[in-house]
């Protein structure tokens, strides 16, 4: 491991040299930076012996190889040992006017602080706000214990056991690097170009008036954002949401369903993953009045012809790129699983799409909740899954689905 030790101004600096010796005499590579005022405490050359590196102290020597980021960047785990208070102030502050300072801000790697400082600096409210700002943002704070203090008085405030130190600093570097490797193996859709449709359209009647539907586009908006996070290049054509977009996601805002047919026509042949999550209208209005329908006009009934939509799944299916994986949705009301699937199953086959995606509507379910219901059904009619949870969980679970079946075929 890589491990930047982070020496501050504090009687407890000289500890710091038995934990530096741990880790050096473990096998690991240790970079120290000591503030100018640990120096006060603890030699240069006792650091640099121990920790077989030259020190680190000033942000102004080695500019050039941009120092600050370069430690941080390669760091597998930050550790600050001692930690003062006026240090946790600084890193609680995002402070960076010293090395120390800007080597924790230029990093993603884990923090370890180990305080040590009198009793009532550790438990005054600043210092006590001040570590809980540090462990909501994942900091993991060792000790202090509490004991002999160097002014003679006892109480917590004592540098926890060098190898409390050290086992919290391995502990942390492991479990940051099982998280990148996990993240690594999840990005699954990496270099896969994916389509999502979201929302519901809205097809006008008039200048004020549209008929539409009760969809938010939280489903399609989940699958946008975990595809991304699965590595994907994402482009959602939105109706009409009523939720935000993720950063990362290119978006093609349409409304009504002939907009979308038209952007889906365009985007499709570009995209190997198509997953159709939007609501669309069947049918549009024939024609869309150019003024306001007035009621006085039009009696105690109103009747509007509609027109139907085209099926933009059915078209994408029709124009299919050999490869690609084409999901579409069912939104159906029936209360009994067996019928719900029976129609999914005649859906499926009749939109010739490689999987379906069932959800189960109604008043009080899937629109505009956080949670939904999903079964996933293939072109054998198999239910390849059926989770229950919220829109994130269920977007992992289709595209689980579609990597399944794109690494099948
Ligand atoms: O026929 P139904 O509306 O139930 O089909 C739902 C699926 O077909 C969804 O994936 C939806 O996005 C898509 N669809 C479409 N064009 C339409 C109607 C629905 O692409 N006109």
């Amino acid at each position: 491991m890589r491990i930047v030790v982070g020496v501050t101004g504090g009687i407890a600096a000289y500890k710091a040299v038995s934990v530096i010796r741990s880790l050096v005499l473990l096998g690991h590579h240790v970079d120290v930076i000591a503030t100018e005022h640990a120096l006060k405490f603890v030699g240069a050359p006792t650091l640099e012996a121990i920790s077989r590196n030259p020190l680190h102290t000033d942000l102004y020597e080695g500019v050039a190889q941009v120092r600050h980021v370069a430690l941080g960047q390669q760091a597998d785990v930050i550790a600050v040992v001692p930690a003062t208070a006026n240090s946790i102030a600084r890193f609680a502050a995002g402070m960076a006017d010293d090395l120390l300072g800007n080597t924790v801000l230029a990093s993603r790697s884990p923090l370890v602080v180990a305080p040590a400082m009198h009793t009532e600096m550790w438990q005054h409210p600043a210092t006590q706000a001040n570590i809980r700002r540090l462990e909501e943002r994942g900091t993991v704070i060792v000790g202090p214990e509490s004991g002999a203090l160097t002014g003679g008085d006892s109480g917590p405030g004592r540098l926890a056991e060098t190898e409390t130190i050290v086992a919290s600093i391995l502990t942390a570097a492991r479990a940051a690097k099982r998280r990148a490797i996990e993240d690594e193996q999840a990005r699954d859709l990496s270099g896969r170009r994916v389509l999502i449709t979201a929302g519901g359209t809205r097809e006008p009647i008039d200048p004020v008036r549209f008929l539409g539907n009760r969809s938010s586009g939280r489903q399609g908006v989940a699958l946008a954002a975990r595809a991304l996070a699965r590595g994907a290049e994402v482009t959602l054509i939105a109706a009409n949401l009523e939720v935000p977009v993720p950063e990362g996601v290119s978006v093609v805002r349409v409304s009504t369903a002939q907009q979308m047919a038209t952007a889906a026509a365009e985007l499709a042949p570009r995209h190997e993953i198509i997953v159709m999550a939007a609501a669309v209208a069947d049918f549009r209005p024939e024609r869309v009045e150019s003024g306001k329908i007035k009621k006085e006009a039009t009696g105690d009934a109103l009747t509007l012809t509609f027109t139907k939509n085209p099926d933009i799944l059915r078209q994408l299916v029709a124009a299919r790129v050999p490869g690609q994986t084409l999901v579409g949705f069912a939104a159906e009301t029936e209360a009994d699983d067996a019928e719900r699937l029976e129609i999914a199953r005649r859906k499926r086959e009749r939109k010739g799409c490689d999987l379906l995606v069932l959800n189960q509507v109604g008043w009080h379910e899937g629109f505009q909740s956080e949670y939904n219901r999903v079964q996933i059904i293939d072109d054998s009619g198999s239910v390849l899954a059926d989770h229950e949870g919220d829109k994130m969980s269920a977007a992992d679970v289709i595209l689980d689905a579609v990597v399944q079946r794109s690494l099948a075929g």
